[in-house]
Parts: structure tokens; sequence; C-alpha cells
């Protein structure tokens, strides 16, 4: 997480390259990531009201930022961009392939078995 201690510690010295700032990008969608790994977990582990609702609010934020993160990414590389399309090219697929097209167009979760909850 964070380096509080050293308030320097996110500075960069000097103008960044593209590649350089592809890594950087990739940096920042791993503290996103793990953003939304800790408000998660903090949601699921309370039952007050406001407080859920304000953690999954926040917790959405910051999906929404590994959202503008990887379209930024996807601006800055098109190579990059036709991997992470190949990735979804090949979910859909395999979604196909089981018998959930309709389910692969959208967003939404697939209804149906899973592998259950992982919070008691
Ligand atoms: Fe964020």
């Amino acid at each position: 997480m964070g380096a509080f201690p050293n308030p320097f510690a996110g500075n960069v010295s000097r103008k960044m390259s593209n590649a350089e700032l592809m890594q950087a990008l990739r940096f920042d969608i791993s503290g996103e990531l793990e953003a939304i790994f800790l408000y998660d977990a903090h949601y699921h582990a309370t039952d007050d009201p406001a407080a859920k609702a304000i953690l999954a609010d926040i917790r959405d934020e910051e999906k929404v930022h590994v959202g503008e993160l990887i379209t930024l990414m996807r601006y800055l590389d098109p190579h990059e961009a036709e991997c992470f399309l190949e990735g979804e090219a090949e979910v859909h697929e395999m979604l196909e392939k089981l018998g959930l097209k309709g389910q692969s167009e959208g967003i939404a979760p697939a209804e149906g078995p899973t592998v259950g909850s992982l919070v008691k």
C-alpha cells in the first residue's frame, strides 16, 4: 500500500517515456485493485448499513479508476489494446462454447452455479 513515511516516494524525477508510463500505469492499477480488495473486505466485515453503503460506493469508484487506467493504456499502446481485446474475445468464445453467449455480451455476471461466497 502507500509509502506514507516517505512523502517523496511517488515522485518521478523526469518525464517518462511511453514505455515507462505504461509500466507506471500497471503499478497504478495494482494500487486500485488492492484498494478494491481492502474496501470489499471491510464491506463484508461489518453489518453497519452506513458503513456498508459508503464502503461499497468507494470500492466501486476504485473499479471505475481501473477502467479509466486500462482505457488510458489502450489509448497509449495500441498493441496492449489488441492484447486486451484478444483476451476479451477468448472469454466470449469460451462462454459461447458453454452456451452462455447471451451473458457474454453484457457485463452482468452469469446466473447459476458459483463457487459460493468467500464470506461466512
Ligand atoms: Fe482509485
